[in-house]
């Protein structure tokens, strides 16, 4: 497989003495979708920790747009071009939204996002933004933190769980938005629960069980294959 916009290859992560990810290869292409599926503790979260410098790989690399980033720091990682949705959202809450959203702004190789390309994907982002974040439902809290990805003009957007706690429709909007990303022609990494939603949008999927990579194929062909589904994801 082409190495592609990121390459994790056959990284090994550890939190102090114990192992959780084990020779962990995946790649995303240029605006490609990709989902990480799998149950809890399997890995998930910690794979992204990686990429993004916050639980460096012990082993292997990681590469992201031509450039190793296995032992770069967090915050130069995000300047060249790694966006992320954290599965907690990390919205400061006494901060108004429109300060929230500055204080996110990076440039990068790739398009600069600004406030009114978020309004144009949320359209209702641009009437929330006096509003203190600790205020915000659980969707538009989501929209925040999706937004403040988007304004550090990212090739790459990792979602962990962007859908948790969310409502039905709200998850839909979610995904579409993730379909808007990729024709933006963003990266997308997403790790979700809601393993239906997240095969319906994406293009690839791969399945980790207790720290490792245990299945990696189209995302349509696990969709449709229930039995298959069963057998990786317990469902
Ligand atoms: N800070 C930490 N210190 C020690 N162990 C950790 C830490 N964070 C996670 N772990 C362990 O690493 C393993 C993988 O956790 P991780 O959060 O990556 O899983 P996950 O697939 O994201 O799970 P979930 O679906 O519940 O979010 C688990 O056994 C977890 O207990
Ligand atoms: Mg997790």
């Amino acid at each position: 497989m082409s190495a592609g916009m990121l390459s994790v290859a056959n990284i090994d992560t550890s939190y102090g003495e114990t192992q959780v990810l084990f020779d962990v290869s995946l790649n995303v292409g240029p605006g490609e979708v990709v989902a990480l599926l799998g149950p809890n503790g399997a890995g998930k979260t910690t794979a992204l920790r990686s990429i993004l410098g916050l639980t460096p790989a012990r082993r292997g690399a990681i590469r992201f747009d031509g450039c190793d980033i296995t032992r770069a720091h967090t915050h130069d990682i995000a300047r060249s071009g790694i966006g992320w949705v954290p599965d907690d959202r990390r919205i400061f809450p006494t901060l108004t939204v429109a300060r929230n959203l500055a204080i996110a702004r990076k440039r990068t190789r790739f398009r600069a996002w600004q406030e009114k390309d978020c309004f144009e994907i949320f359209s209702a982002l641009e009437y929330l933004m006096a509003r203190e974040c600790e205020n915000l439902s659980g969707g538009e809290m989501q929209m925040v933190a999706i937004s403040r990805a988007l304004l550090g003009s990212p090739g790459l957007v990792l979602f962990d769980e962007p859908s948790q706690g969310l409502a039905p429709k709200v998850v839909q909007d979610v995904m579409k938005t993730i379909t808007r990303l990729k024709s933006e022609g963003i990266s997308v990494l997403v790790v979700e629960q809601n393993v239906q939603s997240a095969l319906a949008v994406a293009d690839r999927a791969y399945v980790m069980h207790a720290g490792a990579i245990v299945h990696e194929g189209p995302a349509h062909a696990l969709l449709h294959d229930a039995p298959l589904q069963r057998r990786l994801l317990g469902i």
